[in-house]
């Protein structure tokens, strides 16, 4: 079983758990980085009103190819309550998609507002089924029995 897992991380937090799903599952990692925020003040101004516009970034790397992963991870941090600009562009930049399932995360400092709804509804646009849905806030991104149940839920889903 090969996993894919796929992530945004502005300062770590979703670095860290997409690295321990990876070492669990024997995976690759794509770190999806944003071309757009020169600084902090930018993140907050123009990436909170991106993100609440559902707009997506210019990224690195441009395409994501999934097509030989037999399941796909997406882990992406709540910005303004919403998918963050760079996992938006990251989801349009899939190719081999269709028929795929995915898990998804999201990691928060408490309010994840719609970030799952928006981030399931835009990946099954793109034909991708989501099997589990997760949400660590700043206590649960270090609580190893959350990051368990992520890992078993990875470790269960299995794309036809
Ligand atoms: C620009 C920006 C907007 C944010 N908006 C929210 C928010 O709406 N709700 C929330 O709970 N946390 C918000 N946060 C906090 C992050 O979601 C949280 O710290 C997350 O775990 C960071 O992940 P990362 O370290 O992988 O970037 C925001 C952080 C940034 C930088």
């Amino acid at each position: 079983m090969k996993t894919c897992i796929i992530y945004n991380s502005y300062s770590g937090v979703t670095r860290r758990i997409a690295e321990q799903i990876q070492k669990a599952s024997d995976g690759d990692l794509v770190e999806v980085k944003s071309k757009e925020y020169s600084s902090k003040l930018t993140a907050y101004t123009i990436g909170c009103y991106r993100a609440m516009k559902g707009m997506c970034d210019r990224i690195e790397p441009e395409t994501i190819e999934v097509s030989l992963y037999d399941r796909i991870v997406i882990g992406t941090p709540v910005w303004a309550g919403r998918v963050t600009p760079a996992i938006n562009a990251a989801v349009e930049a899939l190719a081999g998609c269709n028929g795929k399932k995915a898990v998804i995360y999201a990691t928060c400092g408490g309010k994840e507002g719609e970030t799952i709804p928006f981030l399931r509804k835009a990946l099954e646009a793109r034909g991708v089924t989501v099997t589990g849905e997760f949400v660590f806030d700043k206590t649960s991104a270090k609580d190893p029995e959350r990051i368990s149940s992520i890992i078993a839920k990875v470790k269960v889903t299995e794309s036809t």
